[in-house]
């Protein structure tokens, strides 16, 4: 399902393989899966001297004619959909069913873009507040920023790309893309498919660069904005970006809070808990990672998730039996294990899991991890989750506040007043009652506060960023 090579894109335009590609791997069986054209620093200047230069007649390029391309985009993805996923499958091993569930997230996506880009208004303004000011009206206006770069990691090689270019497009910015090295399929898709599009000439360029040959994204003056979704490497960008906007998602190690009314519905909780923490292995800036549960309510929900965790399903992506499949790659793995070797070492005690074979880190729960810990205090972004016990709602609020991250939280309980609490006393972007933090739906503000980053995704939002208020005043005359 997978074709021989695929072209990367210079200003709409395919541009073949030539002696230098790039391997993309299956990342379950290790093996090159297909090859990508790799592009260089000239291809890069040529994206971003196009997009410049494509910048007024996207300006001028119609709403409804950047809905049309929006919705061509739906169209194709659902035409195209088992090849999108089965291409995620195997360049993100990414078990088959979280795979068509991200498909459908990217339609989800590009169809509200296509929505939003017909509704991108302005405010009339009533100036007329002291005698100074009579006869003064005001009226705004959204004008695009110009030409925009995105950076975009592995994890949602698809979705996390639609985010980026699909409010782009309905805002009218000509974008330069890079997606991951080690996941460009998902992103090379979506520009054959706008390729088919009336996008004016320069609109797009998709380059799968290497770190070393990106920098012009970040340090460019001709490009406006840079937002980017990956590590904390994020803010290093941000101090070398000059002048543009910077928009950062940089993840979180996400807590969830179990209160101690949740007796009833145990079963429940676990079940989302599992989903949370473990699904495509964890790498996600939302997966649950520090599990807090108050004491009424610990060992019986210990014994439960410690018996759904075991038994889940490892394996090859491709099954649709598979829940976890591998991580990015070994290193990655074996990273996350060190982490764990040293929460043993330091008292943590491995309630289940612990075991890898090459990038196949099993499910692993552990308790009893010090705070200091490298597992309770950076983004794991692996199959790994802690528990920890807390006797009174002040506290788990308090445990959970106690991070450097802030993007998402997740609150179990019945108590409308440790609800309301929750939500105004965490510091996060978004706090999630009666589920997981991993919860997300595509038309929501999703971004964090403190290392998790600036700025918000979710379309509307992100049209926000990609868009200056340009301001008229009229004076009677
Ligand atoms: C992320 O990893 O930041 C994206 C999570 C999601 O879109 O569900």
């Amino acid at each position: 399902m997978l074709a021989k090579s695929y072209p990367y894109y210079v200003a709409n335009k395919p541009v073949k393989p030539g002696k230098k590609k790039l391997d993309v791997l299956d990342k379950y069986t290790g093996k090159v899966a297909t090859r990508v054209a790799l592009p260089d620093a000239a291809a890069l200047e040529r994206a971003i001297a196009s997009a410049a230069a494509a910048a007024p007649a996207m300006k001028h390029f119609r709403p409804y004619e950047r809905q049309a391309v929006l919705e061509h985009c739906v169209r194709r993805f659902q035409e195209r959909r088992d090849e999108l996923a089965y291409a995620l499958c195997v360049e993100a091993g990414k078990p088959i069913n979280d795979a068509l569930g991200e498909v459908i997230r990217l339609i989800d996506t590009f169809k509200i873009a296509a929505e939003e880009s017909v509704r991108i208004d302005g405010e009339t303004l009533n100036l007329e507040i002291s005698p100074r000011t009579a006869g003064y009206h005001g009226y705004t206006r959204r004008v695009p920023s110009g030409p925009v770069a995105f950076i975009t990691p592995f994890n949602f090689p698809l979705n996390l790309v639609a985010h980026k270019v699909a409010p782009a497009i309905a805002a009218g910015c000509p974008f330069v893309l890079k997606p991951s090295e080690k996941t460009p399929l998902g992103a090379l898709i979506i520009g054959e498919i706008l390729a088919e599009t009336d996008l004016p000439k320069g609109a797009f360029s998709i380059l799968p660069l290497d770190g070393r040959h990106a920098e012009p994204l970040v340090t460019d003056p001709r490009l406006k904005l840079l937002s980017f979704t990956g590590g904390l490497v994020g803010w290093d960008l941000k101090a070398r970006a000059g002048h543009k906007k910077v928009t950062l998602e940089l993840g979180g190690n996400a807590a969830c809070i179990v209160d101690g009314d949740q007796a009833d519905r145990l079963d429940a909780v676990v079940d989302r808990l599992v989903f949370g923490a473990f699904y495509q292995s964890g790498q996600s800036c939302i997966s649950v990672q520090r599990i807090l549960v108050h004491d009424d309510v610990y060992e019986a929900l210990r014994r439960k998730l410690v018996a759904k965790v075991k038994a889940l399903k490892a394996g090859d992506p491709k099954k649709k039996s598979t829940f976890l499949g591998p991580m990015i790659d070994t290193a990655t793995a074996e990273r996350l294990e060190g982490w764990i070797a040293e929460a043993k070492k330091a008292g943590g005690r491995i309630l289940c899991g612990g075991g890898r074979k090459g990038a196949m880190l099993e499910a692993t729960l552990l308790e009893n991890v010090p705070r200091d810990a490298k597992l309770q205090r950076m983004e794991a972004f692996g199959p790994v989750a802690l528990l920890q016990r807390f006797m009174t709602f002040d506290e788990a609020l308090a445990f959970a506040n106690d991070s450097d991250f802030g993007l998402q939280a997740g609150v179990f309980t019945n108590d409308l007043r440790h609800a309301m609490r929750a939500w105004d006393e965490l510091e996060q972007g978004g706090v999630i009652v009666n589920d997981v933090p991993s919860f997300r739906v595509d038309n929501m503000p999703y971004g964090g506060v403190k290392s998790s980053g600036i700025g918000r995704e979710g379309v509307r939002y992100a049209i926000e960023d990609m868009t200056e208020t340009r301001l008229m005043v009229i004076r009677d005359v």
